[in-house]
Formats: C-alpha cells, structure tokens, sequence
C-alpha cells in the first residue's frame, strides 16, 4: 500500500509542477490551476490509505466544512477582494504546518534531533505566516486600518519577540521539555502579528506574497520531519515561487524587501516634490472621442483605477470601436498597476481582450513617442514621470510607462485623488494632457457611444 501511496504522491508532485508551469502565461493559466487541484484532490485521496490512521470522521468532516466554505467563497469573491482571500488560504496552510508541528513537538514523536529541528523550524515559520496571513487579510478587508501600526522601539521590541521564539525552539529542541511547546507557539504567532503591523494596506500583496513562500517553505520542513513526500515537493515548488514573486514584485516597484518590510511605507510622505508647473485641463467626452477617432495608433493604459471601476468590459468596447475605424490599439501593461500582481492582466482577460494586445513596460515604452494618443484610465503612478526625474519622489527609480512622450495624453480619473505613493502626477499638468473626470466605467461608456455617433 505504501508504495501506491508514493506513486500517488509522485503523480502530484508531477501535476503541480505542470500547472505551476501553465500558471506562467495568461493563455494556460486557468487549465494551470485546475491541474493543481487535481493534484491536490490526490494528494488528499492517497494520504487517506496511511496504514495506521484513525478518525476518519473527523477527518471527512474536516474536509467538507473546509472544501464547502472554499467553494462558495471561491465563487463568490470579487477580483477586488481576491489579494486578501489569497492571505486567509495562504495563513491557513501556514497555520496547518504549524499545528502539525505542534503535534509532532508534544507528542514526542521525532526520535531523533534533525527531525525535531526540522519540526521546530517548520513550526516557527507556519505559526508567523499563519497570523500574518490573518492580518493581511483583516486590513485589506477593511477590518481593520489599512494605515501601518507604528509605535517607538517599534523595531526593537519586534527583535525582541522574535529571538525569543528562536531561542524557546533551541531549548525545546535542548531539554525536550513539554510545558515550552505552547510558549514557543505563542511566540512565534505573536510574531507574526507584530511583523505585520507596521505595514501599509498598498504593501500588502508584496507580503502576502512573502507569507506564501514562508508556508511553502513550513509544509517543506515539516514533509521532511514526517518522511511525506508530497508536502516536500509541493512545500519546496511553492516556496520557491512565492519567494521569486515577492523579490519580482519589490523590483517592480523599486523597493528592497527590508524597506516594504520595515519601512512603514504608505504613512504621510514628507518627500520634496518640488513646484509643478502647468494646469489641469479637462476635456469633453465628445471632443476626446474626436481626437481618437482621428488617430493612427491609441494606447490604453490600465491602472488600479481601471479595476476599482470594473471598467473592462467598457474599455474593451471602446478598442473594438477604434480597430472598426482601422486605428491600431494596444493595451500597455505595467507590472505592478493595480495592487496585485498579474492585477490587470486578468481584468483584461476576464474581459475576452486578446492576449496578444497586451504589451509589457519593455515592449511597449519605444513606442509611446509615436503613438497619437495614450489613454490612461484610472492609472496614476506607474506613469508618473517623477519616477524618473526627481531623486525626491518616493517612487524615484521605479520604472514607468513613458505615456509622457506621446503626442497627445487623455486621463480618466475621478478627480485630484493621488495613487498608492500619495504624490502629485506632473504628467496631468502637461501640456499634451486631457482629464476626463468621472468614474472609468462612466466615462469609457460614454467615449464609446459617442465615438459610434461620429
Ligand atoms: P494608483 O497609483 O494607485 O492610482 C490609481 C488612480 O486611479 C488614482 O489616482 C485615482 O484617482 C484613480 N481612480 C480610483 N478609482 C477610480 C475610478 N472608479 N474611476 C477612475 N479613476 C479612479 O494606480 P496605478 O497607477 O495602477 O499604480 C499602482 C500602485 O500600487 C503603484 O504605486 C504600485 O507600486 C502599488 N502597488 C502595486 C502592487 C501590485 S503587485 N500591483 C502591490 C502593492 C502596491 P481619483 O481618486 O482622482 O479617481
């Protein structure tokens, strides 16, 4: 029995490998994820025939309350709330791996010290990503205050905290002694909770990110110290990506890890932006209709805003009505617009665009200063030209879509709102710029009857 368990354990680790694989174009992605969960559902199936179990009621009913509440969250949740949804699955895995350790520590079942470390170090790591997970989700979800908790020796204490949960898991693994389990556990989820604090809503899809490869990496130590395959091979892939994601995502947005970590990023920002010259111009819808209508070649670049307003279908009307006049469209994809990863690319794609329009920073950037107009809708810093010309600028250094060196640039947004970094956009002042105020859904609509009008 054990080795058609192995085999079957074998088979998932081949699957997630798969769908992980097809997770990485937009194209296979869906098929990618149905392919881990086939893997899961046999990793679930196979662990049920461990000779030796007991308390499969339990375990049944474990599984359906679990299953039935995921399925209709799952179906329910909006693409909006999916960052903090992802955090409280996430912190579950996390939670999961901890509290199989905490088993494993009381019941003295690792005979000998490597395993016992292992199931320490899992224990530790699964008990931090577990409520950090929790307060990821609790800001996000507006239980909370989105803003960073921050009060003095903030980072001391939080040292503090943390070291002691590292030595109490020496001294358990040392003397052995029962009683320490629970404080070690107690501990380290503090720590979590404390890790989490001080960090800004904005940043947390970087730390969720973070949570995730630190569950990865707790389910790893923890398949070693229980001899289980799968949860080796399954720990280790998604530690792996979740670790590659959140060092991508801090790049993207120009920011070292310890400064999302630690920075207490989103509070009032105090940097120089120095005097913007220039006013705001608004424009007709018509007139904005015209000055598409006539165009060669528009650009539409999405942001958070674009999301915020569930604009997407509208937007995709609007390119279907310019390509009808024979202008070519392109949608300019910034890697961190939005505030998720892969946020705009699966609007765009949930709105059926096809996925060869999309162009990413690299690919599209050349061809912004031949473009006669750029449409940004609902984006404001990743085409914020402070990014590349002062020092000051908190996003200085980030790389951004160059929507400033087109010829004409039309922006939608509601009003004078700033975006995540809560700085001014010189870009709006610009000579060549247009607002359109309104909300995106709004005010897309109306650009597309009235471009069918002219
Ligand atoms: P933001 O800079 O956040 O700007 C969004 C703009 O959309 C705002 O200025 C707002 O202005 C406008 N807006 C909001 N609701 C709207 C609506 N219903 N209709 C029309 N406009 C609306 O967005 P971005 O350019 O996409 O940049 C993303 C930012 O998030 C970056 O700073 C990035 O570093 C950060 N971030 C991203 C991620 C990931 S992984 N994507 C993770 C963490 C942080 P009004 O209020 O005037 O309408």
């Amino acid at each position: 029995m054990e080795q058609i368990i192995q085999t079957a354990y074998f088979a998932t680790a081949f699957l997630f490998i798969v769908g992980l694989k097809r997770m990485s174009s937009p194209m296979t992605a869906r098929s990618g994820v149905i392919w881990a969960g086939i893997a899961m559902m046999l990793a679930t199936l196979a662990t049920f025939f461990w000779p030796g179990l007991s308390n499969y009621a339990l375990m049944i009913l474990a599984v359906v309350i679990g299953g039935s509440v995921a399925w209709i969250l799952g179906k329910k949740v909006s693409m909006k709330d999916m960052p903090q949804m992802i955090a409280i699955y996430n912190g579950m895995g996390g939670g999961a791996a901890a509290a199989i350790a905490c088993l494993e520590l009381m019941g003295h079942k690792l005979g000998n010290v490597g395993l016992a470390s292992l199931a320490v170090a899992g224990g530790l790591i699964g008990s931090i990503a577990f409520t950090g997970s929790i307060i990821a989700f609790a800001k996000l979800q507006g239980l909370m205050r989105e803003r960073p908790f921050t009060f003095p020796n903030q980072q001391y204490i939080n040292l503090i905290v943390l070291v002691s949960s590292v030595v109490l898991g020496v001294l358990l693994l040392a003397t052995g002694w029962g009683f320490l389990v629970p404080i070690f556990f107690v501990a380290a989820l503090a720590f979590g909770i404390m890790m989490t604090l001080p960090i800004g809503g904005g940043d947390m899809p970087v730390v969720i990110s973070l949570y995730n490869a630190l569950t990865g990496l707790a389910v790893a130590f923890e398949g070693f110290a229980m001899g289980n395959s799968a949860m080796i091979v399954a720990g280790t892939v998604v530690g792996a990506a979740g670790t590659m994601l959140t060092l991508l995502m801090a790049k993207a947005m120009n920011r070292s890890l310890a400064n999302v970590l630690f920075g207490a990023f989103g509070q009032e920002t105090t940097a120089a932006e120095g005097e913007i010259k220039g006013s705001l111009k608004p424009i007709e819808i018509d007139d904005a209709a015209i000055m598409m209508a006539y165009a060669d070649k528009v650009i539409i670049v999405p942001g958070y805003g674009m999301a915020v307003a569930q604009a997407q279908h509208k937007v995709r009307e609007l390119a279907e009505a310019l390509e009808k006049r024979g202008i070519t469209v392109k949608y300019a994809i910034h890697p961190v617009a939005g505030r998720m990863p892969g946020h705009m690319n699966v609007l765009i794609a949930e709105a059926n665009v096809p996925y060869e329009k999309l162009f990413d920073i690299e690919e599209v950037n050349p061809e912004f200063s031949n473009t006669d107009v750029s449409l940004v809708i609902g984006a404001n810093d990743v085409v914020n030209p402070a990014a590349k010309t002062n020092p000051q600028s908190p996003i200085y250094g980030m790389p951004i879509l160059d929507v400033d060196s087109s010829k004409n640039v039309l922006v939608i947004k509601r009003g004078k709102g700033k975006g995540f970094a809560g700085i001014e956009n010189e870009l709006f002042f610009k000579d060549n710029t247009r607002m359109l105020y309104g909300d995106a859904q709004d005010v897309v609509g109306k650009l597309v009857q009235s471009l069918k009008r002219l």
